[in-house]
């Protein structure tokens, strides 16, 4: 199949500082592909270059076979790519219910509605009414998740949804992330969490200082007895 999102030597700098550099990957329709790497790798710029909250000063990002290069993150929604980000961002004074209304749902893929999220997410039902900002990290992730979904996307991408999480809503989370695959729903999964990312993914990307230094299917990164020392700082 090909790929939905190809990701072409693109290099990203906040001034002076290179985040990522010379970075490629694929992404094909229904695929889990994880980002692994330490704190500081690059892994969060590389999806705020994705989704155009960063700028790319090389390379070039094609999608659907088109180039987005430097495309606005609102203009990106509209055609499918959404960024579930790391601080969540939900709207902590609106109700879980207001939060799931709120969104553009015109990304082309295919379609969730509010029951489809409740289903998928029975406690965000039971808690509908509440405000954002007062449910558990955990249900805030479900809420984010939640609401990336009721964008219609095509492609998802996560920064590191199981931060924080107790081990119960780990499992529970990113099951409901390699459940997405079902649907043809494509997702890059950041992740420090490597055996919890392996376990849904299909393949990874191993991301150091900037850069991706090793790739392959999630059993081959999985099986080489060095990564997680070298690269993963544990
Ligand atoms: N807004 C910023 N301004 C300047 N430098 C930044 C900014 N954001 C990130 N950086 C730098 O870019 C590099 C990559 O950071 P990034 O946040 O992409 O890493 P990460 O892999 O997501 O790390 P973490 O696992 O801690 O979230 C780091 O050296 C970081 O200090
Ligand atoms: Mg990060």
């Amino acid at each position: 199949m090909s790929d939905l999102l190809s990701v072409q030597r693109i290099s990203a700098a906040y001034g002076k500082v290179v985040a990522i550099r010379d970075v490629s990957l694929s992404l094909r329709e229904g695929e889990v592909v994880a980002i692994l790497g330490a704190n500081g790798a690059g892994k969060t710029t590389l999806l705020n270059a994705i989704s155009g909250v960063v700028p790319i000063t090389d390379g070039d990002i094609r999608y659907g076979g088109a180039s987005i290069r430097n495309r606005k993150p609102w203009a990106l929604c509209r055609s499918g790519i959404v960024h579930v980000p790391e601080g969540r961002e939900i709207f902590p004074a609106l109700s879980v219910e207001a939060n799931l209304k709120i969104v553009d749902a015109r990304g082309g893929g295919p379609e969730f509605g509010l029951d489809d999220i409740f289903q998928m997410f029975p406690r965000l039902l039971e808690r509908r009414e509440q405000h954002a900002g007062s449910l558990s990290g955990g249900e805030q992730q479900m809420l984010a998740i939640g609401r990336g979904l009721m964008t219609c996307p095509r492609v998802i991408l996560f920064d590191e949804p199981s931060l924080g999480l107790s081990p119960f809503f780990v499992k529970f989370v990113l099951g409901a992330i390699g459940g997405l695959k079902r649907k043809g729903i494509a997702s890059l999964l950041v992740e420090q969490n490597m055996r919890a990312a392996l376990r849904i993914a299909d393949r990874a990307y191993v991301m150091r200082t900037g850069q991706v230094v090793r790739s392959g299917t999630a059993a081959e990164i999985g099986a080489a007895p060095d990564i997680q020392e070298a690269y993963l700082g544990a």
